[in-house]
């Protein structure tokens, strides 16, 4: 079983890495020092997520005590959407690499196709509770990406949450220099994505799944006090356009799911992300707890029946966990598509 997925670019990405969405700030550090200690090479993050200094710092404390050295590391980050405009995307990508303390990034993606009104506001919104659209293109944002790899400050560039026509306007797209690496979208039993996975790879474009495990950690509350450095109001932030409801499904508590598990010794989780890389999608669990983050690496000793995969894909019923509701008017929103 391949430990990596090949990029057009030819750099191989790890099927691994860890998910830092969600990754409290105070304890995201120790969980990139863990998981690098666990083998990972990989580590996902964006600059939406507000904890890239301190994963920064996982990763510096790791090259500094002599465990990795930087070109051994693939480290992802993502655009944020109010930076869009093309004469933005330097910008935005710099403040990643300043935050991360790094030269480059291995790969670095639209986060998603959708423009919001640039400013201070990360999440600009009416008074309806509705993102405010920018004036942008998304075919103009991905000159200002291919601009950074020219530049040096990215090796690959891709794309995240676009649907099959948005990436195929991109492909299509005149006087396309870089086609994307990657596209990174929700996947689980309960999103299989088979059809978006099928197209992407047909054009040479890897795919990575995320929220593999259903993102359980989806705060269902909201803070209200509004102090400017209030970390819950900021964790809230982070995962508003994705809140839980009481009544979601649980993927690690699914029986079948269990039952699964069970048969190969192994726990939910495995299972999960197991999955994904018997189809060679790349998967990114979040995880903040050492003993889960091992856990979650050790998927290289089993296989899944053929049987069980087709089982687990059964279990598809188009749940997304990050919806973006507050979206859904722009123009660009890319969840109206069959996929
Ligand atoms: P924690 O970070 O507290 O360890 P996703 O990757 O789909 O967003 O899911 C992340 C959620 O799954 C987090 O709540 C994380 O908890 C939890 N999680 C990660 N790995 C495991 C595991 N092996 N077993 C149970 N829960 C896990």
């Amino acid at each position: 079983m391949a430990t990596s997925v090949k990029l057009y670019t030819g750099a191989e990405m790890p099927i691994i890495g860890l998910g830092t969405w969600k990754s409290e700030p105070g304890k995201v550090k120790e969980a990139v020092k863990a998981a690098i200690a666990a083998g990972y090479r990989h580590i996902d993050g964006a600059f939406i997520y507000m904890n890239e200094v301190e994963v920064g710092e996982g990763i510096h404390d790791m090259i500094n005590d002599g465990v990795v050295k930087r070109e051994d590391l693939f480290i992802v980050s993502k655009l944020w959407c109010t930076f869009h405009a093309k004469s933005m995307v330097r910008q935005a990508c710099e403040k990643t690499l300043s935050d991360l303390k790094l030269s480059y990034l291995d790969l670095y993606l639209v986060h998603w196709p959708m423009g919001f009104m640039a400013g201070d506001e990360t999440f600009p919104l009416d008074s309806n509770g509705e993102t405010i659209p920018d004036k942008s293109d998304f075919l103009q944002t991905w000159e200002g990406m291919e601009e950074l790899v020219d530049a040096g400050l990215v090796k690959a560039i891709g794309i995240s949450n676009f649907n099959r026509d948005q990436t195929e306007l991109i492909l299509n797209k005149p006087g396309l220099k870089y086609k994307p690496a990657n596209n990174q979208v929700e996947c689980h039993p309960f999103l299989c994505q088979e059809n978006l996975i099928n197209y992407c790879h047909s054009k040479g474009i890897t795919m990575t799944a995320y929220s593999p495990l259903g993102s359980p950690d989806r705060p269902w509350w909201v803070c209200v006090c509004s102090k400017a450095d209030c970390l819950y109001c900021s964790l809230v932030r982070m995962t508003v356009y994705c809140r839980a409801k009481p009544d979601d499904p649980s993927l690690l508590e699914h029986p079948d799911i269990k039952a699964i598990a069970e048969k190969y010794n192994k726990t939910s989780a495995q299972v999960l992300i197991r999955f994904q890389i018997q189809r060679n999608v790349i998967v990114i669990p979040k995880s903040v707890t050492p003993v889960r983050i091992q856990q979650n690496f050790k998927v290289f000793d089993f296989q899944l029946s053929d049987e069980d995969m087709k089982t687990i894909l059964g279990f598809n019923r188009n749940w997304r966990v990050c919806a973006m509701q507050w979206s859904i008017k722009h123009k660009d929103y890319p969840f109206h598509a069959e996929f």
